[in-house]
């Protein structure tokens, strides 16, 4: 994959100027309502890893946006499975977007935060053990942890016997976890979508075939089709696209922009207001944290 880091912006308002840093961010940005992103990278033909890993797909721009959504974020939400395979190592982000960070009036590192059913999860990953922020782990009251989890972790209990992701998601925005960007994998990535808590995807398709052979970036039990119209298309060096997917309230990156939202709210202030407070909906499971 490509190895120069340029990206420029091919729609809306085409510029083949590469994008700065501060613009780049402007774009991705952050907003005033809570929001789930999901952050992927995928091949022309919709594999989710190459040679069983994501790495094979991804390059130089990928990983440059990669890790500016990580300074933007709150919380970093990975499926347990993902965080054993790709074996994720302490969630760090180099000085300037610490920085970035720090003159937004943000925490040094979002917190990391780890979807598991089983509890399968060793506590000397150094996810866990060297992580700058003590990580989330969300389960279900069945779940039974390891020796020494508890004491790298907090375990957030949703739901008697599965995790309820809706209701995880709801202990996070308390938490003040209102940014959370989701890593993946494809299981949690379809459970999500099934629970219809998408709010927007960012996804970089890499110019190459897989073949068949892996899985697709969702899995797991079908359901949860819906809309996600495209918000922006950049492009780096090789042909590499980065797309922008959001739901209408979502639809601007920056949370001082006159949103598509807000002209929402004046046609249609009823919708809107149901988007815009999803405490509005039907109360989750109250979460229970050890
Ligand atoms: N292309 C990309 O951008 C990208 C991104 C991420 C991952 N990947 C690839 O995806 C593959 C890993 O996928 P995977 O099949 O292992 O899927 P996954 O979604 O990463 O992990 C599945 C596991 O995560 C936990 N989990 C996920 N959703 C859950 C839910 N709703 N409730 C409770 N637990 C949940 C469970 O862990 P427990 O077993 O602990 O219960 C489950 O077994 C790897 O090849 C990785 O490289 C690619």
């Amino acid at each position: 994959m490509s190895a120069d880091a340029a990206i420029s912006r091919l729609w809306p308002a085409p510029s083949a100027a590469p994008l700065d840093d501060t613009e780049l961010t402007a774009l991705y940005g952050r907003t005033d309502r809570p929001r789930l992103r999901v952050n992927f990278v995928t091949s022309v033909d919709g594999a989710v890893s190459l040679d069983g890993y994501s790495a094979g797909l991804s390059g130089v721009p990928d990983k440059r946006v990669f890790g500016l959504l990580r300074m933007l974020c709150d919380g970093l939400l990975v499926a347990a499975g993902t965080l054993r395979h790709e074996g994720y190592g302490a969630v760090r982000l180099d000085a300037a977007r610490r920085a970035w960070r720090r003159a937004h009036g943000l925490a040094e590192y979002p917190t990391l935060v780890v979807v598991s059913g089983s509890l399968d999860l060793d506590p000397a990953q150094a996810a866990f053990a060297d992580a700058p922020v003590r990580p989330v782990v969300l389960t279900h009251a069945a779940a039974e942890a390891p020796p020494g989890l508890t004491e790298v972790a907090d375990l957030v209990r949703c739901g008697a016997d599965r995790v309820d992701l809706a209701a995880g998601l709801a202990e996070l925005r308390r938490r003040g976890l209102s940014q959370v960007l989701c890593e993946g994998g494809p299981h949690l990535f379809g459970a999500l979508t099934a629970a219809d808590l998408v709010d927007e995807v960012c996804l970089t398709v890499a110019p190459l075939l897989a073949g068949a052979g892996p899985g697709r970036i969702a899995a797991g039990p079908a359901g949860g089709h819906r809309e996600l119209p495209l918000r922006h298309v950049l492009a780096a060096a090789d042909g590499v696209l980065m797309l922008r997917y959001a739901r209408a309230a979502q639809a601007n990156a920056n949370a001082n922009a006159n949103t598509e939202a807000e002209a929402n709210a004046e046609a249609n202030p009823d919708a809107a207001n149901a988007e815009a407070n999803p405490d509005a909906a039907p109360a989750p499971a109250p979460a229970a944290a050890s």
